[in-house]
């Protein structure tokens, strides 16, 4: 018998999410969960060292904590690829305007939109945006989001950029959620850069840039992403890559908005860069999704943003598929078309807009998700050696996620074997 820390038995059903042969499950081998039925993981230290049957786990296994997990579902925990879950401020008064008509489009041409969160969150204190984070964040854990990606983009000057930066630095330090930070200084132009985005994008390479690298040098030891709005009346294809160029040659790794009102090119640029994930594809042309699907390049789709415009057109997954692509999912999480923190939402979304089948949108939200954060291997999984990172569902059916909707289904999440989350 050997001795682990934790041993959770009697899942009714365990889904392993097992990695595909690249990292991801790709194409149409998306959906392979690693079902076991009666299934039990055994964790030493953060880490899963098995998962298999109960009975063979409990005759290899003795374990100084046991956690009976009878009747209820086990997954890993959600990995949320793409949020802006730190802002200061509140756009209403813009969701009421674009329920009456106005589109995203206009109000960002009028100055709102990621313009007015921009000076709400200059104005706020580095307390003030870790709290309003830590709120968020804490949102998003009690509905099973275990790793979670939090872009800057609200701050459009470099003293807040990086007081973002400081912020999800200060969250990393003191809240369970792994997270991953992405600078995205191109997120919009600034109003006081408003019909120069040329002079903007060389603030953004000569002054953020070396300030991002620098602090990542003194403060980050892990990844970070750097990211651009590559959109009409946001970056165009250039501007993108050169702000990319520049992100990459000071290691960065790289992701793109792409194509979420209008295709300009920037799918074919993500890849020609190898950037980790390219994210909203809604209107990606078919020879560029063909392009994607042939590449190592995590195809992130957000049907909370089209759900939260109140449009009907979602990305192309099935196209993405049949293309061999690695799809994942995300929220978006942020405070215009898209404020939600819960994946399960998601899924509900992308099983009925994506046509994604209940397992596949648990893949896209585990296993997949943790790879457009470059962390397969890592998360996302619960194969042997991957973070013990997990939730105990209040179901005992998979499907459920994706099926039942608008409730939290979480019981409990823990996070390196240790619980960090009950459900009352
Ligand atoms: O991914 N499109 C650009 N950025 C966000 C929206 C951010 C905002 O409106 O505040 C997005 O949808
Ligand atoms: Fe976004």
């Amino acid at each position: 018998m050997q001795a682990v820390d934790l041993l959770i038995t009697h899942a009714r059903q365990l889904c392993v999410i097992p990695p595909g042969p690249s990292g991801p499950q790709r194409g149409r081998s998306l959906g392979d969960l690693g079902l076991i039925e009666d299934g039990a993981l055994a964790i030493r230290a953060d880490r899963v060292v098995a998962a298999g049957p109960s009975s063979d786990l409990l005759a290899a296994y003795t374990a100084q904590q046991m956690i009976d997990a009878s009747g209820r579902l086990v997954t890993p925990g959600l990995v949320d690829p793409h949020t802006h879950l730190i802002w200061a401020g509140d756009r209403a008064v813009e969701f009421e305007r674009r329920i009456a008509g106005a589109t995203y489009q206009q109000i960002m041409a009028e100055g709102g939109g990621i313009a007015f969160t921009t000076r709400a969150t200059r104005r706020a204190s580095l307390d003030e945006l870790i709290g309003l984070g830590r709120a968020r964040l804490d949102t998003a854990l009690q509905h099973g989001t275990t790793t979670i990606e939090i872009k800057t983009g609200y701050g459009l000057d470099t003293a807040t950029e990086i007081k973002m930066l400081e912020a999800i630095a200060a969250l990393s330090a003191t809240h369970p959620a792994r997270i991953v930070p992405t600078f995205i200084g191109a997120h919009a132009i600034p109003a006081e850069y408003a019909g120069r985005t040329d002079a903007y994008v060389d603030l953004v390479i000569r002054e953020m840039i070396p300030a991002v690298a620098e602090w990542k040098a003194r403060r980050w030891p892990g990844d970070l992403f750097c990211d651009v709005f590559c959109e009409d009346g946001a970056f165009d294809l250039d501007q993108t890559r050169r702000i990319l160029e520049a992100a990459r040659a000071a290691g960065m790794k790289l992701k793109i908005h792409v194509d979420e009102f209008k295709a300009l090119g920037g799918t074919s640029l993500g890849v020609e860069l190898g950037a980790t994930s390219l994210d909203h594809l809604d209107v990606t042309p078919d020879g560029e999704i063909a392009l994607l699907g042939r590449s190592a390049t995590v195809a992130v789709a957000l049907p909370t943003t089209p759900f939260g415009l109140g449009q009907s057109h979602f990305t192309p997954v099935q196209k993405l598929l049949d293309a061999g692509a690695a799809v994942a999912l995300a929220t978006d999480c942020n405070p215009g078309p898209a404020w939600t923190e819960n994946m399960q939402f998601v899924m509900a979304l992308a099983a009925r807009y994506c046509r994604l089948t209940p397992a596949q949108t648990l893949v896209a939200s585990t296993l997949n998700a943790a790879c457009a954060l470059a962390l397969g291997g890592q998360a996302g999984s619960l194969a042997p050696g991957h973070a013990a990172d997990l939730i105990i569902w209040k179901t005992g059916d998979y499907r459920d996620l994706a099926y039942h909707f608008g409730v939290n289904q979480v019981d409990q999440v823990l996070i390196g074997g240790s619980v960090v989350h009950q459900a009352y």
